[in-house]
């Protein structure tokens, strides 16, 4: 089966041609950072309006790098949200009129689902249950998920995501946009121990994650510390607060992971999400995985940050279940993963109150 996957949640532009879930013929991305860099930050206007110039070029480049035509497709996949409205409604106004002119089905996928998908493109069959961490710039979860399709949300951020608290960091040290990716190669140079950032401690036991209080402390210590942003070429100082910062973040994540897995026991782990690119976070990640005697699966670098190809993944296992959208489909910005337990739960109240 041939699916076109279409991704226009945030500020990429993506369409992927994947046959049989796993295959990945094409995946174009078209990234906008240029476009919001001097704003620091995604701005939801300037990613519509740049969504729907670019959405028919990168489909129609996608097909061409796939070798196929749009009348060889069986099936189109669209990112339903969660995301930014006006992003998310380029993708799926865009994708409904291209299946209905074609006659062929649609289907709906979660963004966040797709991020889970994105590690089943490249790596042999992943062992379930396993235990996902997906930590992007919009989102930063974990779900056990004992088989693809179930998904129960065990962890997840209180306030900032991690990648959002990486471009913050950056922002406030004159680092620029995307955060991330800079603050990694800083650390590199920079003594992870020089300063004590601090891990949130949820007061209710919770397993659930915080980075604003890091944030916090990274904005007292500049101050306490007279530190200026940078301007130009970072100093050893900046170098050494941006490895301190990003162990300390990793610290964060780590500490809901390990303590989830040590009570799951999956079979596997998954670490996705543009945040996945960290290679620190990588070997934090497969040390874990060492520890517990579990194989761990992170995308490659191209399927780590949004893309359609993963998009096309999880389309793909829905539509070989025989599920497909009406044209009825329509963006969900607080679109959810299942969350296994509260359906239960939910079950378990609904029962009680029949009885
Ligand atoms: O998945 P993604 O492309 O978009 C969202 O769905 O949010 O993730 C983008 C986020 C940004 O916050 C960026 O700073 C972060 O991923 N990121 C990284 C790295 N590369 C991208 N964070 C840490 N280390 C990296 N190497
Ligand atoms: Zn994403």
């Amino acid at each position: 089966m041939l699916v076109l996957g279409v991704e226009s949640s945030c500020d990429e532009t993506a369409a992927a041609v994947v046959r049989d879930g796993r295959e990945m013929l094409s995946s174009v991305i078209h990234s906008q950072i240029g476009s919001h860099m001097a704003w620091g930050g995604v701005v939801p206007e300037i990613a519509a309006r740049e969504h729907l110039v670019k959405i028919e070029p990168v489909v129609e480049k996608a097909l061409e790098d796939a070798n196929v035509s749009a009348e060889d497709l069986d099936a189109v996949a669209v990112t339903q949200g969660p995301g930014l409205i006006g992003s998310l409604l380029v993708g799926v106004c865009y994708a409904k009129a291209f299946a209905y002119g074609l006659g062929i089905p649609i289907v709906g996928v979660n963004h966040i689902e797709g991020h889970v998908f994105s590690v089943t493109l490249e790596n042999p069959p992943v062992e379930f249950p396993a235990l996902a961490l997906i930590v992007s710039g919009g989102h930063t979860n974990i779900f056990y998920i004992p088989r693809l399709g179930e998904y129960e949300l065990v962890s997840r951020t209180r306030d900032d995501a991690a990648g959002e608290a990486f471009d913050k960091a950056a922002k406030m040290l004159g680092l620029g946009y995307p955060g991330g990716p800079i603050i990694e190669t800083l650390a590199l140079e920079g003594d992870a121990k020089k300063i004590r950032f601090p891990t949130a401690k949820i007061s209710d036991g919770r397993p659930d994650m915080s980075f604003s209080g890091l944030k916090t402390a990274l904005a007292r210590y500049m101050r306490e510390n007279a530190i200026l942003p940078a301007n130009g070429d970072a100093s050893q100082e900046i170098k050494d607060i941006a490895a301190s910062f990003q162990r300390a973040l990793i610290r964060g994540l780590m500490k809901s992971f390990e303590r989830l897995a040590a009570d799951r026991m999956p079979q596997s782990l998954i670490v996705a999400g543009g945040v996945a690119c960290n290679l620190a976070l990588r070997d934090a990640a497969s040390e874990l995985a060492e520890k517990l005697r579990v194989p761990v699966y992170f995308p490659s670098k191209h399927l780590s940050t949004d893309n359609a190809a993963m998009i096309a993944a999880a389309g793909h296992f829905y539509l070989a279940q025989g599920r497909s959208a009406g044209l009825d489909l329509a963006a969900d910005v607080t679109l959810r993963l299942q969350n296994l337990r509260t359906d239960a739960l939910e079950r378990e109240a609904k029962g009680n109150y029949r009885r």
